[in-house]
């Protein structure tokens, strides 16, 4: 799949990109591409954003500016991008991210639309399927959020986690119902007299599996 970020501040996602687990994504064939709505505006002194109308504080992202951003990358009408894949503004108004949407955004190419300032012009619900969120708190931009998106449905693709089974039985999956994971333990088997459980120690596997399923902690 492709993952298509719009942002004002592309080098936010440096770190993120360069870590090991994206790389496998590219390595399977999947794409990342970073979009400076600024390396496409259509108005004068790299203007991207304006004075909101009525009043108020802050700046908001002009509408004129991401469809530029949009058609410059896609070579097609703006608000026809999101018939062939979903397009995401992120927002705190949006619906919260979690691991099923997560799940659904995996199934096929993905926008990032990140917002700056007091966020973006409302006229962007002409150009996306979804307004995401990812918790309910206010961040100063969306780039923190779009890489939590990101990063959650990356994992989501198969090869890109080493080990599928921890995808399968992590934390707020389906399989869990919305469970979180059993606690896990590694060495020292004794630490300052905080001792791991002896039945972890102990090769029963099917004493193990009961033990986990005990202690599957609950959100
Ligand atoms: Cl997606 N954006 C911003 N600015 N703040 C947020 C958010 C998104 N999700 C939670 N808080």
């Amino acid at each position: 799949m492709r993952f298509d970020v719009f942002t004002l501040f592309p080098q936010a996602f440096d770190w993120y990109l360069s870590q090991v687990h994206v790389r496998h994504a590219v390595e399977l064939g999947h794409e990342f591409r970073l979009t400076n709505y600024r390396d496409h505006t259509p108005l004068s002194h790299l203007q991207v954003d304006d004075t909101p109308y009525g009043g108020g504080a802050g700046m908001v992202l002009r509408i004129d500016v991401v469809c530029a951003a949009l058609e410059a990358v896609f070579a097609t009408d703006a608000a026809q991008v999101r018939e062939s894949c979903r397009v995401v503004e992120l927002t705190p108004k949006g619906r919260q991210l979690d691991d099923a949407l997560a799940a659904d955004l995996a199934g096929g190419d993905v926008v990032l639309l990140c917002g700056r300032y007091e966020g973006m012009d409302e006229r962007v619900t002409h150009l996306v399927t979804d307004r995401v969120s990812i918790g309910p708190y206010v961040l100063t931009g969306g780039e923190v959020a779009a890489m939590a998106v990101l990063d959650a449905v990356a994992r989501k693709l198969p090869g890109v986690i080493s080990n599928p089974e921890s995808v399968v039985a992590e934390s707020h999956s389906a399989e869990l119902e919305g469970g979180g994971e059993y606690p896990q333990y590694t060495r020292p088997a004794d630490f300052r007299g905080w001792a791991v459980p002896d039945v972890l120690l102990g090769g029963n596997h099917g004493e193990i599996e009961r033990w986990r399923a005990q202690h599957v902690q609950k959100r």
